[in-house]
């Protein structure tokens, strides 16, 4: 691991119309002052847009909300996409509920360090997530800063980060009939999911303008382009071990009534598996994305690609 002992992520915004406090140096912050269930000013939006992205997963706590308000309030980021291989519910088509009840015995999703949906071709930018009902302890949510994994590595290693491609998939869908915590998933996910995409390692944040390390986690990113997995996997496990260090991470206790957002362009998030006997359920939304870009991939390779 690199010897830099001390880090801080920048956070440059300054706001009038909401009160943002951070959680730990490298990530998250707490928003207030904001009542979801009515619309919000555009100078209020703003200001939590700012939020977002200067501490890459905010928290507003306290919130009354149903999933429809959920939904509102993401689209206010951009249009929202559906989760490709999970059944949604059926009345918000768009929200993915994520339950586990007390006496229940199954995995909870989202259990080992990951970006939402790496291997979609234009992954979300964002996701949310709102805590309806939380285990008395229990049940937190881990995040980390993928900006700041890449300023951690040496100059040569950035070098080498910059010329890499990663091959993503979902391939674990494609023989899982359950997704966890009693998710169905879709019928023709086999097919779907067995698909490979390649996005740059080195991933520049189409908003902020920032290098992230954009590592995935290991179920998703599944190797380098033009290497086999044996190769591949040392170097993969350094940059993911490096990513999810204590020091780059933050760690959330969830009450009841709150409305997380993250951005899946510069973090991973982990849920920890810890409150078996206890009730959670949890409503998520992902909001659609770019494709990624970065020094191994141009903007708009997209276009050049069908050019
Ligand atoms: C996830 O989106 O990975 C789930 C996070 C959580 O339930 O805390």
């Amino acid at each position: 691991m690199p010897e830099r002992v001390s880090i801080q992520n920048i956070r440059t915004g300054s706001y009038r119309h909401i009160d943002v406090r951070p959680l730990a140096g490298a990530l998250g912050a707490e928003i207030r002052g904001v009542d979801l269930s009515k619309p919000l000013a555009d100078e209020v939006f703003a200001e939590i847009r700012q939020a977002f992205l200067d501490n890459l997963v905010v928290f507003i706590a306290d919130q009354d909300i149903t999933p429809q308000h959920q939904c509102d309030f993401a689209r206010r980021f951009g249009p929202l996409t559906r989760h490709p291989f999970l059944k949604t519910m059926e009345q918000y088509p768009e929200v993915l509920l994520l339950k586990r009840e007390k006496d229940e015995d199954v995995q909870v999703i989202g259990r080992r360090w990951h970006s939402d949906s790496s291997f979609d071709e234009r992954p979300p930018m964002g996701s949310s997530l709102y805590s309806k009902d939380v285990p008395p302890y229990g049940g937190d949510t881990l995040f980390c800063n993928l900006y700041l994994a890449y300023d951690m590595l040496s100059a040569g290693m950035k070098r080498l980060a910059e010329s890499l491609t990663v091959v993503h998939s979902a391939v674990h869908y494609a023989t899982a009939k359950a997704g966890g915590a009693g998710l169905t998933v879709l019928p023709d996910a086999a097919k779907e999911a067995v698909k490979e995409r390649v996005h740059p390692l080195v991933r520049i944040h189409p908003e902020t303008g920032r290098k992230a390390l954009w590592i995935t986690g290991l179920d998703y990113g599944r190797r380098f382009e033009d290497m086999t997995p044996e190769e591949s996997a040392p170097l993969m496990k350094f940059f993911q071990e490096l990513a999810t260090q204590e020091l780059l991470s933050c760690r959330y206790r969830w009450s009841r009534g709150t409305l997380a957002l993250w951005d899946n362009r510069c973090t991973q998030h982990l849920a920890l598996d810890d409150y078996l006997g206890f009730r959670r359920e949890m409503y998520r939304v992902e909001i659609e994305g770019d494709e990624p870009f970065g020094p191994a991939r141009p903007k708009n390779a997209a276009l050049l690609r069908a050019a």
